[in-house]
């Protein structure tokens, strides 16, 4: 979602910030803008579309070692210049840039507001007035500790004051917030991936804090104003390696990275065939009574492979909620249930709000994500990386099969059973190197013949029916085909209807208990006008099959099935001309409720 970067230093800010943005286009946005100190002014510059076009019209001819920058996804109201950031104040002492919701915001500018003139339809525009009303009585830095006190809402905010041109105040409050350290500045930013490369430290804001950058000094308080100390950590190399190299998009790279991220999970988490698992967290499960996994989309997708995975091997009753519905209702808990959040942004504000929840409640809390600097990981009791590196392409790929590996690794570790799981997880890194050298010709002509269908529909049955539903959303948020996927059962209890002459209708047959089964139900959609098409495990599969996979462990079969979709979805969207790696309306991070 929205985008942040500020820097205050010894370089040109502009190109930092510019850059900072360019890495996080990823998240999905629909303007831009960015503000700069120029000698006792500050100059913005903001439109809707795209940083290419922030950059054409930004001035580059004055010099300017301060400013901040911004990428918006528009909430309150339309894509336009006016709504875009950073905005001023009405008497342009003040700017800022906003990411987050603010509650209240209408509320706020009944109260206290209503002389003032807004140019805008956002929330943000409220912000920067309201800081504006109480710098009349008092300091900047109060009338900022006054304004922190009446928003209600998640909110990253970075300001500038033109009366203070030396300074960057930045808030945090339920929305992320990083600040890097360089030998030559600072810069925040919302995402670590913004940073620019020299930075060799930083830390990450917790929630109601804010911090005064003066020149290489940074002062960090919560709301009261108490000072706080700041904790810096490393940054490792990998953490920048976002390039897309020699390919045409983000996931293509990201789906061909997938045997690399399986090879870098069997490296960091085994010592020979044993499992490398922090012992307190095999103990914290093996304390509760239930495991209850907490996700949306993608990552709520692989959790289904988590719940199968404990019942299976440790006999844990497990269950996967939707992170937004688990905000708004209180199922029944058991005595001691166990949480296990997994999120590729750690961002997810679902998943966050859920978190906090029950933390309250003094449950324990495991986040399973691709970053370990994120507000999931600080504010879980324990945490596992899912190795999988920066996933810039909006569509997840490979965070699906890490997180679903990781799963793997630690449900064996907490059942302490001799499995050939290390061996397994090899072949699958194996297999999936030939999917992307050998099956791609099958997987495009697959791709044309189903391009220019109104609807697709992904059939299967247990683990195939949770690959389907991954796959049809993979397919339906890049190809924007309406997909959906169905155990294959359910089909004759109203989907069927749906069938008209040619709609695709595609099996997948990975599981040996259900693969005559899957394929009559197929047989019965296609006796209705359906053109059915078959994905299967090769020890599974008949000659006339569509796309044979070749043999991994049943268990693992996700892992290589939901590649062969990945791929599918990724070519019809390629045959349609859509903009794979930024899909139209989705956002990278979810950060908004
Ligand atoms: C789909 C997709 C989303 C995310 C979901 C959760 O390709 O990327 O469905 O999986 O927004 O995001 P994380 O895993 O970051 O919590």
């Amino acid at each position: 979602m929205c985008g942040i970067v500020g820097y205050i230093g010894a370089k040109d800010a502009r190109s930092i910030i510019l850059e900072g943005l360019k890495n996080l286009e990823y998240r999905g946005y629909d303007s831009a803008g960015i503000a700069l100190k120029n000698a006792n002014d500050i100059k913005i510059y903001k439109d809707k579309g795209r940083i290419k076009h922030l950059c054409e019209i930004t001035d580059f001819t004055f010099d300017t070692n301060l400013g901040i920058g911004h990428t918006r996804w528009a909430t309150h109201g339309i894509v336009n210049y006016d709504n875009s950031h950073p905005h001023i104040s009405n008497n342009k002492r003040f700017v800022l840039v906003h990411n987050g919701v603010i509650e209240n915001y209408k509320k706020i500018k009944y109260d206290y507001l209503s002389d003032y003139n807004f140019y805008s339809q956002t929330d943000s525009e409220v912000i920067v007035n309201l800081i504006e009303f109480y710098s009349k009585k008092m300091c900047t830095e109060s009338a900022i500790r006054k304004v922190v006190s009446k928003l209600e809402g998640s909110y990253a905010l970075l300001i500038m004051d033109k009366e203070n041109l030396d300074t960057i105040y930045c808030i945090k409050n339920k929305t992320p917030l990083l600040l890097g350290l360089s030998n030559d500045g600072i810069t925040i930013a919302s995402d670590i991936i913004a940073f620019p490369k020299d930075v060799n430290k930083y830390f990450s804001f917790d929630d109601q804090r804010i911090a005064i950058i003066k020149n290489n000094d940074v002062k960090l308080m919560d709301y009261m104003g108490f000072e706080i100390d700041i904790n810096y950590k490393d940054i490792s190399l990998d953490t920048y390696n976002v390039s897309k190299g020699d390919y045409e998009h983000y996931m293509l790279k990201e789906i061909e990275e997938q045997p690399t991220v399986l090879r870098r999970i069997i490296t960091n988490y085994f010592n020979y065939d044993d499992c490398v698992i922090d012992k307190k967290i095999i103990d914290a499960i093996l304390d509760s009574d239930k495991i209850n996994f907490v996700a949306c989309g993608t990552s709520l997708y692989a959790s289904f492979m988590g719940k199968y995975f404990f019942e299976k091997l440790c006999g844990i009753p497990t269950e996967c909620f939707v992170a937004s519905e688990l905000v708004y209702s209180n199922p029944l808990m058991t005595k001691k249930p166990i949480f296990i959040f997994v999120s590729q942004s750690g961002e997810t504000l679902d998943c966050i709000t859920v978190m906090k929840k029950y933390k309250a409640q003094n449950y324990k809390l495991i986040t399973l994500t691709n970053n370990t600097a994120s507000t999931m990981a600080n504010l879980s009791d324990y945490l596992l990386d899912i190795c999988a590196n920066p996933e810039i392409s909006v569509a997840s790929t490979k965070s699906y099969v890490a997180s679903i590996a990781i799963m793997s690794v630690l449900a064996k570790a907490v059942s302490n059973k001799k499995t050939n799981l290390k061996n397994n997880l090899n072949r699958v890194s194996i297999v999936i190197d030939q999917i992307i050298a050998d099956l791609k010709p099958v997987i495009k002509n697959m791709a044309k013949s189903i391009k220019d269908s109104k609807a697709v529909f992904y059939i299967g049955r247990g683990i195939d029916y949770w690959v389907g539903l991954e796959a049809a959303l993979k397919l339906k948020e890049i190809s924007y085909i309406h997909t959906d996927a169905y155990s294959s059962g359910e089909l004759k209890h109203g989907t069927i209807a749906l069938i008209e002459k040619g709609t695709p209708v595609i099996a997948i047959c990975t599981q040996e208990g259900t693969n005559s089964i899957v394929r009559s139900n197929l047989a019965e959609a296609e006796a209705r006008g359906a053109k059915g098409y078959i994905i299967s495990l090769e020890s599974l599969s008949y000659s006339e099959d569509d796309i044979i996979i070749p043999n991994v462990a049943h268990y693992l079969s996700p892992l290589v099935s939901q590649v062969v979709c990945q791929m599918l979805a990724y070519y019809v969207a390629l045959y349609r001309g859509n903009d794979i790696d930024k899909p139209k309306n989705l956002a990278k991070s979810v950060t908004v409720e």
